[in-house]
């Protein structure tokens, strides 16, 4: 039998302020007994995107609130908690030490162990809360910083297979959506949107479909949709845009998943099951986790989607990745500094969205 484990979780790293406790069990199961979060989208709404200095003073505001509310719905006395584990990078710096400050403090405090987790590690571990699935496996991490295919070989073992060279795909859903006049964050609107267009109204590039392995590039079909715009002269031709463009997407998705599995299997000949995990804020798109599915059943991959609430940003992943690290004995000290950069793989070349969180 193993030893109850009790993380406190923290994430401050962009415009969510988010706490939770998660629980291993002595029998090794995972319970999430509180999942707090705060979101910033309304203050940011009239600038259109993230303002990081407003963001830092909202996270200032509510990171008591969040982490007190969090303790008390666990019913788990702070005492009684195995180590402190907070976001410390990739991300905005200002917003990063605001969740930094109250976790060293915490831990400090309570004399219990401290732990600086990559935001990536969290998400990229983050299916283990759901279902122990054994390494190494594929993970598609597709958020409004990111776009990512990486090899999880272990807690603290990661190798990016692809990336975007340009944009990430939240920043494309966002930016089209900008284009059609829809507030800021539109990529679950473009969702909505699509269901009554027609995706075969616009005709929409798909820039290195086949060409750089499974890296990914959507700055020129952003371009496209910018320049097909001007043809839009109703509410039904903006409904065909959204539809195209998310069409456009799940192509894309379609070949290069299954380019990233193809390399995941040339690297893992000795697998005997095939994992496929997504995890980001596009991941909670339907249509995607539908056209996904699919790809995992024509290249034989098990697939495990997260609920949306656990693929968005969320602090119960980086409690799960603390308790992950911990057993590793990966423990930080306090003086640990943020880092705004800081890629998973630290082999990987660096090309824009690898590691910097720029939503
Ligand atoms: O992971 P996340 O919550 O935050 C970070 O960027 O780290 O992802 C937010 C991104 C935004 O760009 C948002 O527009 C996009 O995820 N998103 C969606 C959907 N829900 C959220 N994009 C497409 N379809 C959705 N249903
Ligand atoms: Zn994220």
């Amino acid at each position: 039998m193993k030893k109850e484990l009790i993380f406190l979780g923290i994430e401050t790293s962009c415009d969510e302020t988010a706490a939770s406790i998660v629980k291993e069990d002595k029998n090794g199961k995972v319970h999430i007994l509180s999942n707090i979060i705060s979101s910033q989208v309304e203050e940011h709404k009239p600038f259109g995107g993230v303002v990081p200095e407003l963001a830092a003073r909202s996270h200032v505001e509510k990171i008591d609130i969040i982490i007190k509310k969090a303790i008390e719905k666990s019913k788990v006395p702070l005492k009684a908690i195995t180590g402190v584990a907070v976001t410390s990078g990739p991300g905005l710096l200002v917003c990063l030490m605001v969740g930094m400050s109250a976790a060293k403090t915490i831990a400090t405090f309570l004399k219990k162990p401290f732990l600086a987790i990559n935001h990536l590690e969290g998400h990229a571990l983050s299916p283990r809360l759901v279902k122990k699935i054994t390494f190494p496996y594929l993970l598609l991490l597709i958020s409004g910083g990111h776009s990512q295919f990486l090899e999880v070989r272990g807690v603290n073992k990661y190798k990016r297979l692809g990336t975007t060279i340009d944009d990430a795909l939240g920043e494309a859903f966002d930016k089209t959506a900008k284009i059609l006049g829809i507030e800021f964050p539109g990529g679950p609107q473009i969702e909505k949107y699509a269901e009554n267009g027609d995706k075969i109204g616009f005709v929409l590039p798909k820039p290195i479909l086949h060409t750089s392995g499974c890296n990914l590039s959507f700055a020129g079909l952003k371009t496209a949709v910018l320049h097909a715009s001007k043809k839009i002269k109703n509410k039904q031709d903006k409904y065909n845009m959204a539809a195209s463009f998310q069409h456009t997407i799940n192509e894309i998705l379609k070949v290069k998943c299954k380019k990233a599995m193809e390399m995941f299997l040339q690297n893992n000949k000795k697998n005997k099951e095939n994992y496929f995990v997504i995890a980001g804020g596009v991941a909670s798109n339907k249509t995607i986790r539908k056209n996904l599915q699919q790809v995992c059943a024509d290249m034989n991959f098990k697939y495990i989607f997260p609920p949306a609430e656990l693929c968005t940003d969320n602090a119960a992943m980086i409690a799960w990745a603390g308790i992950e690290r911990y057993k590793k004995r990966l423990v930080d000290d306090v003086t640990f500094a943020a880092r705004p950069r800081w890629p998973l793989d630290p082999k990987a070349p660096f090309l824009k969205g690898s590691g910097v969180n720029h939503s």
